[in-house]
């Protein structure tokens, strides 16, 4: 066979490669479920419950009722085979927000003093001017929720929104916060169905924001304002939620726009042997959102540096927390 011959078949190969490689999370390939369907969790966020974790995130599938936003919520002991368990908030404009409303990156909190899940959500009218958190609840990790209410955190503009827990228990919720120019790390209120204090305001216009704590450290991460299309994702850290933080850095070659994803969410895996910190990031299609993949991957990450190496298929021993690729 000539080389050129060769090379073509390698092409097809690679374009026929239906999904993830088996036994493996492959960065950017289609990620099908326990039905065999594409999972549909864009600006997502994972809860764990026991042993099992979580996954919410915006429903974008082909063919649903115009009129309903969609959350959907999967379930999987391994992170790699996903169980689809529901749409588990199925909403028809609960506030006249008009045509072209929207509801965007789901976060789950569970409050454990009044046993209910309390979903939050970025809800605006289609020109992203009303810039509310809109919240629902459920009694159950993946049963109805119930949409309450829609508000300004602490009277801010909020859009894209990230969600944290503190190793006291303590919840937080991130959000990008216009015009002031920053994202704002703020604390939940007892019931978790307010925002009540202000940790911090990141002072960078930056979105998609996230944190996580590791060996004594906080680390922010966020992408720049470009909409859909990716950007160099950057990270700061601090020994305090209340900052101050350092400046912000790259998370990897700024030319690669964070290999075209943008950042959702960081997820802690503390195991026998190590504790993993995964990048969980959405490579968006805005003309095709239900084909829009995920891009997850181990970060390296210590001592106040944060890089995310070139993804490749990775696989995780949930036990261990030992990351491999
Ligand atoms: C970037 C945000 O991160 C997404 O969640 C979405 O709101 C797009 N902008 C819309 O342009």
């Amino acid at each position: 066979m000539s080389r050129l011959a060769a090379c073509c078949c390698l092409a097809w190969l690679l374009l026929l490669r239906p999904g993830n490689v088996s036994g493996a999370i492959t960065p950017g390939a289609v990620w099908f479920d326990n039905r065999g369907q594409q999972i549909q969790a864009h600006g997502g966020g994972i809860l764990k419950v026991d042993d099992t974790f979580f996954w919410f995130g915006e429903d974008r599938s082909q063919g649903l009722d115009p009129n309903k936003r969609y959350v959907s919520c999967y379930a999987s002991k391994d992170l790699e085979h996903w169980t689809f368990r529901d749409q588990v908030l199925k909403l028809s404009d609960p506030e006249n927000f008009g045509p072209g409303w929207l509801i965007e990156r789901p976060k789950v909190f569970y409050n454990a003093a009044t046993k209910k899940y309390v979903l939050y959500a970025h809800v605006d009218d289609g020109t992203y001017k009303l810039a509310r958190v809109g919240i629902a609840i459920s009694d159950t990790v993946d049963g109805n929720y119930r949409y309450l209410k829609s508000f300004r955190p602490l009277g801010l503009e909020s859009r894209d929104i990230g969600q944290f827990i503190d190793d006291d228990g303590t919840a937080y919720l991130i959000f990008e916060s216009r015009p002031t120019k920053g994202f704002v790390i703020a604390r939940l209120s007892p019931d978790y169905l307010n925002v009540e204090k202000q940790m911090s305001l990141v002072p960078a216009p930056l979105e998609g924001g996230a944190v996580v704590h590791y060996k004594g450290l906080y680390y922010v991460i966020g992408s720049h304002l470009t909409g859909w299309s990716p950007n160099p994702n950057v990270y700061a850290t601090a020994t305090s939620l209340e900052g101050p933080w350092t400046e912000f850095k790259n998370i990897a070659p700024p030319a690669l726009k964070t290999y075209n994803s943008q950042s959702s969410t960081l997820l802690r895996i503390i195991g026998t042997k190590t504790t993993s910190v995964i990048f969980m990031a959405d490579q968006w299609k805005p003309k095709e959102l239900w084909d829009s993949r995920y891009l997850w991957m181990p970060l390296q990450i210590d001592g106040g540096q944060l890089l995310l190496p070139e993804p490749r298929p990775w696989t995780i021993d949930i036990n261990t927390g030992e990351a491999k690729y």
